[in-house]
């Protein structure tokens, strides 16, 4: 495990989130994580892509008509209003960004539309045993108390229900100086309390009562995202004297974000960072799961 030298408390998080929410939109669009590619031949834009992720979640998901499904750390509730538009579920996203919140209920409104609670995943008051799968995408590794975040997405599900989750994890094979250069500073700057490795999550889960049914590490179909970031990033800052002084500004303590996205080249380059993807399944099975 790796962990932060700075508090990455809730707070910090929400204020991160909301000083980043213009910033971050007009350069990912509604999904805010990485985009899922087939393949160096796949040429798709990067909103096809992080919808192609959210898309790939929600089948491992098995996710039927009327199901009860619940989306952790929801940030624009893109994932849930696929959910909800495009399968038929009933949806509660949860994030902690009351700017994420607001554009999410701006663009909502319709039937049958997420149910969207600006609120700390660990204190979700969701009734036990109620929601037939949760989804995580890219949100658990800014929670502090990973014991207590794997018990409440144990405690909230159905027995025999599934979870899936797809989050920032460190590379086994750990070397001192890509923990230094990479993994810390990503963790500081990103508002990570801790990073863990694939078999950390893996205890969590199964401490928590999970049965760990698959593990797929994405990073080779996930990386080509920050490339495209930068190039957006760079193009947005030559066009737009705002963006420039957004990025430029001392004062600015969410500028640091142009420094991350460099070490997660790099970390990806090298190995030291895994974006792990995990399907598992609450036990206690009725009827032995879907
Ligand atoms: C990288 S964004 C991912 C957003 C969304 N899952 C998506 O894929 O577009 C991380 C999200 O996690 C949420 N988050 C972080 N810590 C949280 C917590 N303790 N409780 C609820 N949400 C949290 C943030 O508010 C933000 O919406």
């Amino acid at each position: 495990m790796i962990t932060s030298r700075q508090p990455a408390v809730p707070a910090a998080v929400a204020a991160h989130y909301d000083g980043l929410d213009a910033y971050y939109r007009s350069l990912w669009g509604e999904h805010v994580h990485h985009g899922l590619w087939s393949g160096p031949a796949d040429r798709a834009p990067v909103e096809i892509a992080t919808r192609g992720l959210a898309e790939y979640v929600i089948a491992l998901a098995r996710i039927e008509p009327g199901d009860r499904v619940v989306d952790v750390g929801c940030g624009y509730g893109a994932t849930s209003r696929l959910l909800a538009r495009e399968h038929g579920a009933r949806v509660t996203g949860l994030t902690l960004s009351a700017a994420q919140a607001a554009y999410a209920v701006s663009v909502g409104g319709r039937p049958g539309d997420p149910e969207i609670l600006v609120r700390d995943w660990r204190e979700n008051g969701l009734p036990d045993g109620e929601a037939d799968a949760v989804v995580a995408i890219e949100c658990l590794s800014h929670m502090p108390d990973k014991p207590r975040v794997f018990a409440e997405l144990a405690r909230v599900l159905k027995p025999g229900a599934r979870l899936v989750l797809t989050d920032w994890l460190a590379c086994e094979q750990r070397r001192p100086w890509r923990d230094r250069a990479l993994l810390r500073p990503i963790c500081d700057e990103g508002r990570l309390p801790s990073m863990h490795t694939a078999a950390e999550y893996g205890e969590l889960l199964t401490g928590a009562g999970f049965e760990l049914l698959r593990f797929e590490d994405l990073s080779r179909r996930v990386s080509r995202t920050w490339p495209i970031i930068v190039r957006r990033a760079l193009a947005r800052a030559l066009r737009d004297p705002e963006a420039r002084r957004f990025l430029l500004d001392r004062g600015n303590p969410d500028r640091i974000f142009a420094l991350t996205v460099p070490r997660l080249m790099a970390a990806y380059a090298t190995r030291a960072m895994v974006q792990g993807l995990f399907v598992a399944q609450r036990t206690g099975a009725a009827g032995g799961g879907r």
